[in-house]
């Protein structure tokens, strides 16, 4: 540690301290309207210069922008301070009213405070109890909270899914985070947090702020949670909820909402880093077809490049003739293929490198303060970086795409895999010698030896060579920009005053250096965390260009607030152990029903290291309910593809078997989220919000609204203690028989590494696929089987969403409501898109009996009766394209007697244990 970091702890020492001393701030000139307020604010006494200079003069600005959702502004008067812009975060549009608002905004003049309420009373957010602190390169800000607060979010993080309050510090600074350790910053830069309070409702906080923030979250003062934060400004969107869903649709009304994937996106990936050539890639496809595996989209890791340089292909290894032939192939059979791409490009001067050339030739690439390249040390040495600021950076970036993804010349992907955005380098600060670094640690590594020999034979294979088109080439200008809020002159933008725990060390190791200023002289301090998401955007718009009809899908590393309006996100370098197994759950369900980054999933079978086929089997079924499920696996390791086991197979067989049955009731989850907000995973308390034995519920999870997923956590366990919440429930492995749950722990034993227990929620109906299929097409050909779930109340809906599964403008779809009032079953709603196939079969659970009747349309169907499962299933072949009813007669269905409904299955050898289980635990 540096002497200058040294004097800042010891000054972050004297300040802690003496926080108290700092002025604050007065208000005045205090304007009301009926949206909203405006007033200055003024340093009220002398400066305390605890991490850079106080601003003597800021603005505060009120906005009750709808009738739950009110801003918040803090900004210096001279708008001279750095701001997320416009066009990297759209702001929400503004149209309330405070009369119509169901929050209150209240405050104190001098010592100026704030406070949030809800119109019903709640206090949600109170700063009155410290002074504001608005500095060049400090702001700070604390709100009480209630003792015990359940608090959420706050990401990329792998604690658990409900915060720790005590002496907890978040760090939001994103990072290239191998291992994605516990406690430490990873990839993304999510400042949104949601605090639940059972009854007395779930409100949601975003700070608008890309700058280096610490979240302290301590009880030492009361019940507190404390920003701190490198720079910006505060720009706060609070949501009223009061509902956690509802929260989560008010969240998607601040960062936007998220876009929609194509069907095929939701089948079943396989990755590897490793794949040695385009020969092993191909068996790995075809191994998977011989295993009778279904694999929708085969990937390729940065092993297809020549050196590790991004827009290339190893000409000896992974020949564009021949990735052609495996994208062709896999089209044939109607499956999909995936690259990644970096945005460190190779430094080649002189060279005849088309990316760089390219690069350079339009400006694109960061500079120092000198006017040379900014160089950084990422997997093919040496390397540039975009500058995502630059007018011309998406005209550079879609252009080689065009050339190097061309369907007629190129790598024709369907999908694309974007890393390293955050932007990761691998050299420490200052790097002043990239070559060096880069020869030293071996970059770009050997490649490996070609193989000896012919091939591995596979049909329609050959070996003619073609090599890649170069890029198109554009001359343009370097603009001066004078807009405002291009960030304070003066600050020590490497090492500030008020250190961050990065765990990367200090703010500029192992990424741009934060001196860095971009082409609109924004500078890398402020901007770092949108480094990613603007990577997101820009490859998002260059994917669209290639295939402007379709949807695309991004997969990207990195991301700041509101990434999910244009890409998904996996998890990252986790390890193959079962701790990262658990903790996969409580991440995946931060990003989508907190940061509206619904499709997102965690490498299954592990990252790092050695997995083992206990682990692996059980994570391919888990991952069969993650919205993106990919097997992926890190360079060295064994292979981890799903066939590589038998029981790993027969595992993955079985867990894509009902993913794929219930892909159009998930579809139609992620369907409804991009529509607004609605999460397509929801954690226990979303559903079960005055349930305070849900609050810290992270290894069960929804997938929707109406499946809960519980699976077996511990290693080589084959039992597991589920929490089933006073409601009725239908056991998938166990015909659908019905489960009253009673607010209590069961446990469930004998559950082999071929079962993962799935229990419908009673009061849904889900629309599944009769059967499963080899791919997604194929799965579209099959019939429906609608299946209803009575809840305690006897009644049931549930929802169908159908369109071509691509189009990015859909010419027709279909939304279908379904009911069931306890002896009717009902669909209702527009039926545009003609899905080919019928319902074939209906089928009702929880029935006592046989029902006497069946009948739809003065017809009578048949139906048939089990009276252990308490399964009617009905021979309906319904269209869906028209309202339809069928009347059950008077069949007696559950309705919540539970002595009668509970299963004697043999999962369910149930213990009901007496104690509230403590799910979280990571480590
Ligand atoms: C880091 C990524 O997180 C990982 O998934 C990938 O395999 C390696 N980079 C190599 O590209």
């Amino acid at each position: 540690m540096g002497a200058k970091s040294l004097l800042a702890l010891s000054f972050g020492a004297a300040f802690v301290l003496g926080q108290e001393s700092c002025p604050g701030y007065s208000a005045s000139n205090v304007q009301q309207s009926g949206s909203g307020l405006t007033a200055d604010l003024t340093l009220a006494g002398e400066a305390c210069n605890a991490y850079g200079t106080d601003l003597p003069n800021l603005t505060l600005t009120v906005e009750y922008q709808s009738a739950n959702r009110l801003h918040v502004l803090i900004e210096d008067q001279d708008h001279t301070v750095y701001q997320v812009p416009n066009d990297v975060f759209p702001r929400p549009g503004s149209a309330g009213s405070a009369d119509s608002s169901n929050l209150r905004f209240t405050f104190t003049e001098s010592p100026f405070s704030f406070a949030v309420a809800r119109v019903d009373g709640e206090t949600l957010f109170n700063t009155s109890g410290t002074p504001l602190v608005f500095e060049s390169q400090y702001l700070n800000l604390r709100t009480s909270l209630p003792d015990n607060p359940n608090l959420y979010g706050l990401g990329e993080h792998t604690d658990p899914f409900r915060l720790n309050t005590t002496n907890y510090t978040r760090t939001i600074w994103n990072r290239d985070a191998y291992g994605i350790p516990p406690g430490s910053n990873l990839y993304g830069a999510h400042p949104t947090y949601i605090d639940h309070r059972g009854a007395s409702g779930t409100h949601g906080v975003v700070l608008l702020n890309s700058n280096g923030i610490e979240v302290k979250i301590n009880d030492t003062a009361g019940q507190y949670l404390e920003y701190n934060t490198l720079g910006g400004v505060f720009d706060f969107y609070f949501v009223a909820g009061p509902s956690p869903v509802e929260t989560a649709q008010q969240l998607a009304e601040v960062v936007g909402l998220p876009a929609n994937v194509p069907y095929g996106g939701l089948g079943y990936h396989n990755c590897r880093y490793g794949y040695q050539d385009v020969y092993e890639v191909a068996g790995v496809v075809h191994n998977y077809s011989e295993a009778g595996i279904p694999l929708e989209t085969m990937w390729t890791d940065i092993d297809y490049m020549n050196d590790r340089w991004i827009m290339t292909v190893d000409p000896d290894r992974f020949p564009m003739a021949l990735v052609r032939q495996l994208v062709d192939y896999l089209h044939q059979h109607q499956q999909k293929y995936t690259v990644m791409v970096d945005p460190a490009t190779a430094y080649v001067p002189g060279g005849e490198y088309g990316a760089f050339n390219d690069g350079v030739e339009q400006d694109i690439f960061l500079k120092n303060s000198s006017g040379d390249l900014f160089l950084g040390v990422v997997w093919p040495g040496p390397t540039v970086f975009p500058d995502w600021f630059h007018p011309q950076s998406q005209a550079y970036w879609s252009g080689q795409f065009d050339s190097f993804f061309n369907a007629d010349t190129g790598i024709d992907i369907d999908y694309l895999w974007i890393d390293m955005n955050e932007a990761a380098n691998f050299c420490n600060y200052p790097c002043s010698d990239p070559f060096g670094y880069a020869e030293e640690n071996n970059f770009p590594p050997e490649a490996p030896a070609v193989r000896n020999g012919s091939p591995i034979a596979l049909p329609g294979f050959s070996a003619d060579f073609q090599p890649p088109s170069s890029a198109a080439k554009l001359r343009l200008r370097r603009q001066e920009n004078t807009a405002s809020m291009m960030g304070l002159p003066d600050r020590d933008l490497i090492d500030p005053p008020y250190s961050i725990q990065n765990a990367a060390g200090s703010l500029s190791n192992k990424t741009i250096h934060t001196d860095i200023i971009h082409y609109n002289g924004l500078a890398e301090y402020d901007t770092h965390n949108l480094y990613g998401t603007m990577m997101s955007n820009h490859s998002r718009n260059a994917m669209l260009s290639r295939r402007p009809q379709d949807r695309t899908l991004v997969i990207t590393r990195s991301t700041f607030l509101g990434a999910g309006q244009y890409v998904g996100h996996w998890l990252g370098d986790n390890i193959s152990d079962w701790p990262h197994y658990r903790i996969s759950i409580a991440q995946m369900l931060a990003f989508s029903s907190i940061f509206q980054i619904p499709m997102v999933g965690s490498d299954v079978c592990g990252f790092g290291g050695n997995t083992t086929e206990a682990l692996c089997a059980r994570w391919m079924m888990l991952g069969a309910f993650y919205p993106f499920y990919r097997n992926h696996n890190e360079l060295g390791a064994i292979s981890q593809e799903a066939y590589r086991w038998e029981s790993v197979a027969e595992s993955a067989r079985i867990a894509i078997d009902i993913r794929y049955r219930m892909l159009d009731y998930f579809y139609t989850s992620f369907y409804e989220q991009t529509v607004d907000g609605t999460p397509s995973l929801n954690p226990m308390m979303f559903l079960y919000p005055e349930d305070s034995n849900t609050f810290a519920i992270d290894l069960q999870f929804f997938f929707g609204s109406s499946v809960l997923i519980s699976p077996v956590t511990e290693e080589n366990g084959t039992s597991v203690d589920i929490y089933l919440p006073n409601d009725i429930f239908y056991d998938w492995n166990n015909g659908f028989a019905p489960v009253q749950g009673s607010g209590k722990t069961i446990s469930l034993e004998d559950v082999d590494f071929q079962t993962i227990p799935i229990h419908i929620r009673g009061g849904s109906i889900l629309p599944l696929r009769s059967e499963s299929a080899n791919t997604t097409t194929e799965l579209r050909k099959k019939s429906f089987q609608i299946v209803i779930a009575p809840g305690q109340d006897g009644t049931a809906n549930g929802t169908l969403y159908l369109d071509d599964g691509l189009s990015l403008e859909q010419a027709a779809t279909s939304y279908i409501s379904f009911t069931w009032d306890g002896s009717t079953f009902s669909m209702s709603g527009t039926y545009d898109y003609g899905a080919g196939v019928d319902i074939s079969t209906i089928t009702l659970l929880g029935a006592n009996s046989q029902p006497q009747s069946v009948r739809s349309n003065g017809a009578d169907l048949s139906a048939t009766y089990n009276s252990t499962t308490k399964v009617v299933n009905v021979e309906a072949n319904i269209p869906l394209s028209g309202d339809a009813t069928v009347s059950f007669g008077q069949v007696s269905a559950f309705t919540g007697t539970a002595s009668s409904a509970v299963s004697s299955n043999a999962l369910l050898l149930a213990s009901v244990a007496a104690s509230v289980m403590c799910l979280s635990g990571f480590w």
